[in-house]
């Protein structure tokens, strides 16, 4: 097992659970918890789901390979795992924005005014057409193998890009948020800026462990095929070095 993989795993959950944690005591406790009546209750659902979805569901999908490597997992279930977590994001994303824009319309409030909300929609339209493109080319139809390992490398860079934008726009709203509620330094700015550093914090290992190349030594066949690949025309020494063969691509 890679030096500190299980250390750096069990961080960014104990980080994305904290995050979540700290955005729903800010939302619950201090800004009167949750309703869907066009209310700020109903904007604080915003939030809530965006991070759940967008940065603790779609971190753990992203690492998912690694963390189930070794486990004798069946390869199509952790597919199915990595896919579904990442539905559950998609499906948490629309939720939050249906319910920010309603509470917008509903309180005249206009819209897409703000560089959090044009980031944001960039970050909601690009996750859904990385997992459009993941569903197409990896599970169904699912594309020759030489196809899907063409694509691997682009998908792993837009998968993580498309973190670290979710991450950012994350940062943004915070600090909107706590702009509208006034530039003081209370217990709601603490938990607005803690859970920024958190969120910041658990994008940057799940980045960390996706590109550490340690972490791909016989952690996943994925991997494998994509590390392979990408070295493979440089007949680097890694290939052979990391267990990577014709036996583990054609797998
Ligand atoms: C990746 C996660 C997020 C995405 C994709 C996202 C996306 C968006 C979008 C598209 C809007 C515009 C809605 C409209 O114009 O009617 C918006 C509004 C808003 N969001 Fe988020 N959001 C995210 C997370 C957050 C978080 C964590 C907060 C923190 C409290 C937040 C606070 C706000 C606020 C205050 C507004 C209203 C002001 C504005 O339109 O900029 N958002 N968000």
């Amino acid at each position: 097992m890679a030096l500190l993989f299980i250390p750096l795993a069990v961080l960014a959950q104990i980080l994305g659970l904290t995050t979540v944690a700290l955005i729903s005591v800010w939302m619950i406790k201090y800004l009167d918890g949750f309703a869907w009546d066009g209310s700020s209750q109903q904007f604080n659902l915003h939030p809530f789901l965006m991070v759940i979805g967008l940065i603790y569901f779609y971190g753990n999908a992203i690492i998912i390979y690694r963390i189930t490597s070794g486990l004798n997992v069946p390869r199509l279930a952790v597919k199915l795992a990595h896919f579904i977590l990442q539905l559950c994001a998609f499906i948490c994303s629309i939720i939050a924005l249906v319910a920010v824009f309603q509470f917008h319309n509903a309180n005249q409030i206009p819209n897409m005014y703000s560089m959090h909300s044009w980031a944001g929609i960039a970050t909601v339209v690009m996750f859904g057409l990385q997992l459009l493109f993941g569903f197409l080319i990896f599970l169904f139809p699912k594309l020759p193998e030489r196809y899907r390992t063409l694509y691997m490398s682009s998908h792993i860079f837009f998968g993580v890009f498309i973190l670290g934008l979710a991450g950012a726009t994350v940062l943004m709203g915070i600090g909107e948020k706590l702009a509208f509620a006034g530039s003081t330094l209370n217990t709601e700015a603490i938990l607005g800026n803690v859970a920024g550093l958190t969120t910041i914090a658990f994008t940057c290992i799940i980045a960390y462990i996706i590109y550490k190349p340690d972490y791909y030594a016989d952690r996943s066949l994925t991997s494998c095929k994509m590390f392979c690949t990408g070295v493979q025309s440089n007949q680097d020494p890694l290939v052979t070095k990391k267990g990577c063969n014709s036996d583990t691509l054609n797998a």
